[in-house]
């Protein structure tokens, strides 16, 4: 008896780690290849299932082994190539505040996966990866979730995303062409759709993205002609819109709507070669009350008559970045060299480039 008891206080000892008294993980064999760990301070633990030969060997973990403690902290699965997808019901009940896959051949992952954590999953990162499906359907039920990291997979299109606790969503560097109108993300904060080589952003995207902050678009062949209202941001506190190197050559009038004085649009290595009046006054206007530019820097914009009521107006000069094809910085125009532009009735801008070379010089 006398041993036994010592033999119990012993095994006690052993499986309580740290001082919080209570056994967070399961024996380390049963869960093996996956292991199990928590600091001393944290009563909370976290899985890392990165040695995983299958996805058998999760399933397994999480459903055939009693855990003391369903609410874990995080799910790890990092630098895997033998793991191709989170099956149905992969964590049995167990769930987590975050998931973390990285480097890994997952290209699909079951809505039972995810749905025991649908009040506690905070923050989902799939990055670089293989990811081709994704039940998006089941996103206003992950009450929690404020952060979607998922840059460098396979998607191909996307329905329409509907989550009220969504705050920050990555998905560049996909191969995202489809894009299904009825977005309702209204407290989206960050947007990042860049280098999705072929992506068609529908008609009032952004109707329901109130509180958009950055909308990110580098290299997302939005060119050559960005049609009216193409981009129609609905937000008071849009701050970044990058839109650059899309191979835009004409902004049609009302393009781009939504602007505030303090956004900084972003339209370097485009194809624009005229600050046409039509497209760009209307953004001007309202940049020039606040802080708020366009950078057209790299694009090959011709320092012509059809940029006199640029140059002519301080506060819309100071309101535009860029330089002419000459090399020459439009805030180092001179602004007597267009007065002439502006009193002429000559509709032809070449006759004026000519002109206003010559003055130049
Ligand atoms: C929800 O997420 C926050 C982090 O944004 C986290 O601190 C909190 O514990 C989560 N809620 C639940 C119920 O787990």
């Amino acid at each position: 008896m006398q041993e036994a008891l010592t033999f119990f206080s012993l095994f006690i000892l052993y499986t309580v780690p740290g001082t919080s008294g209570q056994i967070l993980c399961p024996d380390p064999t049963e869960i093996f290849p996956c292991t199990c760990s928590h600091s001393g301070t944290e009563f909370t633990a976290n899985v890392d299932c990165s040695e995983a030969t299958s996805s058998d060997d999760i399933y397994s973990a999480f459903n055939d082994v009693a855990w003391p403690v369903q609410n874990l902290r995080q799910f790890l699965l990092e630098g895997n190539s033998d793991v191709s997808v989170l099956p149905e019901g992969a964590f049995g009940d167990i769930s987590f505040e975050e998931i973390v896959v990285f480097q890994t051949s997952v290209a699909s992952l079951h809505s039972t996966a995810l749905l025991p954590s649908k009040d506690r999953l905070w923050r989902l990162t799939i990055l670089e990866s293989s990811l081709e499906e994704f039940p998006w359907e089941i996103l206003p039920q992950l009450i929690n979730l404020t952060h979607i990291y998922m840059s460098g997979n396979a998607l191909t299109s996307l329905p329409p995303l509907q989550s009220a606790s969504l705050q920050h969503l990555s998905l560049w560097k996909n191969v995202i062409s489809h894009v299904e109108a009825g977005w309702s993300l209204p407290n989206l904060r960050s947007l990042s759709l860049s280098y999705n080589h072929a992506l068609d952003v529908p008609t009032g995207f952004f109707i329901d993205m109130g509180k958009l902050e950055e909308f990110y678009c580098t290299s997302c062949a939005l060119g050559p002609t960005l049609s009216t209202k193409s981009l129609e941001f609905r937000s008071a506190t849009m701050k970044v819109i990058n839109i650059d190197s899309n191979s835009i050559s004409t902004l049609d009038a009302d393009a781009i709507t939504g602007l505030q004085p303090n956004t900084f649009l972003y339209f370097r290595g485009n194809e624009i070669r005229e600050l046409t009046e039509v497209s760009f006054r209307p953004m001007l206007e309202v940049l020039s009350v606040g802080t708020g530019h366009i950078d057209i820097g790299a694009n090959p914009v011709k320092c012509d008559c059809s940029i006199a009521w640029v140059v002519l107006n301080p506060s819309f000069l100071g309101s535009v970045w860029g330089r002419c094809t000459d090399g020459t910085y439009f805030q180092d125009l001179d602004p007597i060299i267009f007065e002439d532009c502006a009193r002429s009735e000559h509709t032809s801008v070449d006759d004026y480039s000519t002109c206003i070379d010559s003055r130049m010089k």
